[in-house]
């Protein structure tokens, strides 16, 4: 019933050379039962948008601002990424959360920003290894959730990625168990709040998917695909992934 989707987030990765590995994840990515996003640098969304262009590759900023214009040097607006030619964006990335001191509240007037220019918001969520070595796991994710999360959030608007923060870019990754412990209890805090769309927001797992380990994180409850940071640079690392996801 929730589509699956395997989305890339290419961080401060890539120049106009790199639109060669999205041109080889085209032609793999098929809408058959798995949706696909490339999660650009701003600087390339337009031209990601063209190169992906009548193929099933939707393309996505990895952030925005929450005002709509004005004096923020620097910043982009929803409507920007919009008009580039994204249909996605990033918010709350732990990156951002850290690096910009990104609070809840923040995170949850970007997602707004980004319903308000008909573009999904991927809102992301999850612990420190401190807050999960002291048992705060459950109490961290609940808490983001509620505050990232804008009340207006649907099935077709929102897409959750849980991402603890210690298995980004490290190579770690929770056991199987831990992955369905968080996944069980985000969709069950979705449809306490939101009810049956509360069922259709899809939720992701984030943090070292690579070939390797994906098959069987797409076989644990409430895993309705992965966020993939490292593994989305290379077209060969990311096609195995769509089709880890196709065949789970
Ligand atoms: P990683 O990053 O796959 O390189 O661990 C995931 C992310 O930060 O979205």
């Amino acid at each position: 019933m929730r589509r699956k989707l395997a989305a890339g987030n290419w961080k401060m990765n890539g120049t106009a050379a790199q639109l060669a590995e999205l041109t080889a994840m085209t032609e793999v990515a098929n809408t058959e039962q798995t949706d696909v996003l490339i999660c650009t640098p701003a600087t390339l969304v337009n031209r990601a948008a063209d190169t992906a262009s009548g193929s099933a590759v939707a393309i996505g900023g990895q952030d925005c601002h929450a005002n709509a214009s004005g004096a923020h040097t620097g910043d982009i607006s929803a409507a920007m990424l919009a008009d580039a030619g994204a249909s996605h964006v990033i918010t709350g990335h732990s990156e951002r959360r850290v690096d910009h001191a990104e609070t809840d509240a923040v995170i949850a007037a970007k997602s707004e920003a980004a319903y308000a220019n008909d573009l999904i918001a991927v809102i992301c969520i999850g612990e420190s290894l401190q807050e999960r070595e002291s048992g705060q796991t459950l109490d961290v994710v609940g808490t983001q959730l509620q505050g990232s999360t804008p009340d207006a959030a649907t099935g077709a608007n929102t897409v959750i990625a849980y991402e603890p923060v210690w298995a980004i870019g490290t190579g770690k990754v929770p056991t199987l168990d831990q992955i369905a412990e968080v996944h069980d209890f985000i969709r069950a805090k979705l449809v306490e709040r939101f009810g049956a769309e509360g069922e259709a927001i899809r939720v992701l797992y984030g943090g070292s998917v690579k070939p390797s380990n994906a098959s069987e994180i797409f076989a644990v409850s409430n895993v309705d695909g992965a966020l993939v940071g490292g593994a989305s640079l290379k077209a060969s690392d990311f096609n195995a992934i769509i089709s880890a996801l196709d065949e789970a």
